[in-house]
């Protein structure tokens, strides 16, 4: 059969999956502004030519101009050519909203560039794509270093920034205790993050971290000696085999239940780790438990993606692994699976994180 030019409805679909692949190499480009700090250097910069911009990061002016054109074509950077004069003469702006999401991660809840890791290794791939022969997912310890330190920049602003200023104050009587010398515990810490803040705002309280990756708990010990902290400490454990005589005033459990291979048996030695009068504080992905309810979230793609290459893996890890994913411990389920474990009242919050919902526990 002859070869026939494709249809209109052919190209229009090749144009979606090229889509695909452009957000693959923008992201490419997203890392390496962040990596080689061009956001940084150009935040409240104004206007900058490639040559300034090249000198400020000492790197090759050829090799920035094309980042620079790419960040422009992708509609992330402005780009201006005076009147008269030549393509040459043009000026890149990182504006103040594009500062918030690639450049401020001190300050801003919408700082991403640290989300963007450069890919994945290929063993990772090559374990990914085995998962679905085997049945058996890889830990985040087998997902390396690099995917720590990743998720703990992309989880890093809502989980340090918003932290004591916008979470702990919705929760009844928690800043209370906390500035009174509280037992908290942070299962699934990953890098450390937001317990090392914690221990920072609150002094008097008493940290603990607990998480099965020894890479994020040696991330998270660094990170509180950088810091100079003397009340928290990290262990590398699974959370079910959280000491019953913690007597922990406040738990927290940040975007890492759903990963677990075995939450129930997490959340049975959570109730026995805890006071009476203790608050579980639990950071969930918002899901509808319904896919067609779900397909309102126009990131829903980006969940399967993040699903299959970490949490869904990390939650199939083990044979007996009950498997729920990013978008698997909706509100519904996580009510069945507390209740299971002994705790009675589930308050949840929707503080205005676009991506998660904040449930506050008691027994
Ligand atoms: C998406 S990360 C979240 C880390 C951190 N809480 C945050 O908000 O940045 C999920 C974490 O859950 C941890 N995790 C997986 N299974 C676990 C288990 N059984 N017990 C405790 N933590 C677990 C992983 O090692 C990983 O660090």
């Amino acid at each position: 059969m002859p070869i026939e030019l494709p249809s209109d409805e052919v190209r229009a679909f090749s144009f979606k999956v090229w889509s695909y692949k452009m957000g693959e190499q923008v992201s490419l480009l997203i890392h390496l502004g962040d990596r080689l700090g061009f956001y940084a250097a150009m935040r409240g910069a104004g206007p900058i030519l490639p040559a300034e911009l090249a000198a400020r990061t000492e790197t090759h002016e050829r090799f920035v101009t094309e980042w620079l054109l790419g960040q422009a074509a992708a509609g992330l950077l402005e780009r201006v050519v005076p009147e008269n004069a030549s393509d040459a003469e043009a000026t890149y702006e990182l504006t103040e909203t594009a500062a918030a999401v690639l450049a401020d991660e001190d300050d801003s809840l919408s700082f991403s560039a640290g989300a963007f890791r450069g890919g994945i290794a290929p063993e990772t791939v090559d374990a990914i794509a085995d998962s679905f022969r085997t049945g058996i997912g890889i830990t985040y310890e087998q997902q390396g270093p690099s995917a720590a330190a990743g998720l703990a920049r992309m989880t890093g602003p809502w989980s340090r920034l918003a932290l004591t200023d916008i979470v702990l104050p919705a929760l009844d009587g928690v800043v209370d205790k906390l500035v009174a010398g509280a037992t908290v515990v942070d299962v699934g810490c990953g890098a450390g993050y937001m317990l090392c803040e914690l221990a920072a705002s609150f002094p008097a309280a008493r940290c603990v971290g607990i998480d099965p990756s020894e890479t994020a708990v040696a991330m998270a010990i660094d990170r509180a000696a950088e810091l100079g902290l003397d009340n928290v400490e990290f262990i590398a454990a699974d959370g079910a085999d959280l000491a019953p005589d913690t007597a922990a005033d406040v738990v927290l459990t940040f975007d890492c239940l759903h990963d677990m291979a075995r939450p129930d048996k997490t959340a049975a030695a959570i109730a026995a780790a805890m006071q009476p009068d203790g608050t579980w504080l639990i950071k969930e992905i918002k899901s509808a438990g319904d896919f067609e309810k779900n397909r309102r979230n126009p990131m829903l793609a980006l969940m399967y993606g993040f699903s299959i290459a970490s949490c869904l893996q990390s939650a199939m890890s083990s044979p007996d692994g009950l498997g729920y994913g990013t978008l698997g411990l909706h509100t519904a389920e996580l009510t069945e699976l507390v209740r299971s474990a002994g705790f009675e009242q589930i308050t949840t919050h929707d503080l205005g994180d676009s991506t998660n919902l904040y449930h506050e526990v008691r027994f």
